[in-house]
């Protein structure tokens, strides 16, 4: 049946869906796949009563697309999709909620508090132990992100956090260095080891600049990575995901892993970091693309 790669979309990332679904689609079409694209603007309830497709699959990131409404929409229509079910991607797009989770199921996330008004700044910054981190709770590419450290900083950045997102994370620094576990089919990928000359992995880090290093073989003694790729396996199975996803942690300086969170809908684009665990793994981006589609004939 036909396929469509559903891209684009309203949200903060639409310009790199955009590029994860133009990628994906060359890649189905390569692989014999008979696909298209939609760039996916406003409400598609009227598409998925009469869809001209079989099945979709979904390059969208961030609300509107990753968030779970759309996966709700398919799933009403009977329409096959890749990636992870409602539930699982509404938690996996809200940081906070699934740092409720992590917590409820004893996995390891960095302590936070949830900041409804610029003036709870000092109050946080007593419970909190600064750098702290600011975050928009549902964005994703750390659209948003900023690191603050003491309460007037931590105001101003709740005032740009907010505009984005109502609900505003706070979360206490782990420096890093940074790691990304891939899954796929329920098993973890190669782990990638990130570093840039930024404050953090921020966005310009991750689409644009050329100075962002990534490390695979991730740099962990063996039997560090196992336990790096044990924790990816346990986060995602605790929010529920499907088929592949790609789960952010952080180590501090006394090497304990932190969970950050879990993204449904990672990127796709050439900077992308599960193309470079399946590369890594022997997986070529084409049969990384039509393994995702295949999970959802079962
Ligand atoms: N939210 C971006 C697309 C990612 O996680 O890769
Ligand atoms: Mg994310």
């Amino acid at each position: 049946g036909r396929v469509a790669v559903f891209m684009g979309g309203d949200s903060a990332e639409r310009e790199v869906s955009l590029k994860s679904g133009k990628a994906v689609l060359s890649a189905l079409v390569s692989a014999g796949v008979d696909a298209f694209a939609v760039d996916v603007r406003g409400c598609l309830l009227k598409t998925a009563e009469n869809p001209n497709f079989d099945r979709v699959f979904i390059a969208l990131h961030g609300r509107g697309g990753e968030d779970g409404t759309l996966q709700a929409i398919l799933s009403q229509a009977g329409i096959p999709y890749t990636g992870s079910e409602m539930l699982a991607s509404a938690l996996a797009m809200d940081k906070l909620r699934t740092k409720y989770v992590f917590e409820g199921c004893g996995l390891p996330t960095p302590r936070f508090r949830t900041m409804a008004a610029a003036d709870e700044a000092e109050q946080i910054v007593a419970v909190l132990r600064p750098p702290l981190s600011v975050k928009p709770s549902r964005e994703g590419s750390s659209i948003g992100i900023r690191k603050v450290s003491n309460a007037a900083e931590l105001a101003e950045a709740y005032k740009q956090a907010e505009a984005l997102d109502t609900l505003v994370l706070v979360e206490e620094w782990i420096e890093g260095p940074e790691f990304t576990v891939s899954l796929l089919q329920d098993q973890a990928l190669p782990a990638i080891g990130l570093s840039t000359d930024h404050v953090f992995y921020d966005y310009d880090a991750k689409y644009l600049a050329d100075d962002t290093h990534y490390r695979i073989p991730c740099g962990l003694a063996p039997e560090d990575e196992l336990r790096l790729q044990q924790l990816a396996l346990d986060a995602f199975r605790v929010v529920g995901c499907r088929t592949w996803g790609r789960v952010d942690i952080m180590q501090d300086e006394d090497g304990q892993f932190w969970l950050l969170e879990v993204n449904t809908v990672p990127g796709m684009t050439d900077h992308s970091l599960v193309p470079m665990a399946a590369k890594a793994a022997g997986i070529s981006f084409e049969e990384l693309v039509v393994r995702i589609l295949r999970d959802t004939l079962e």
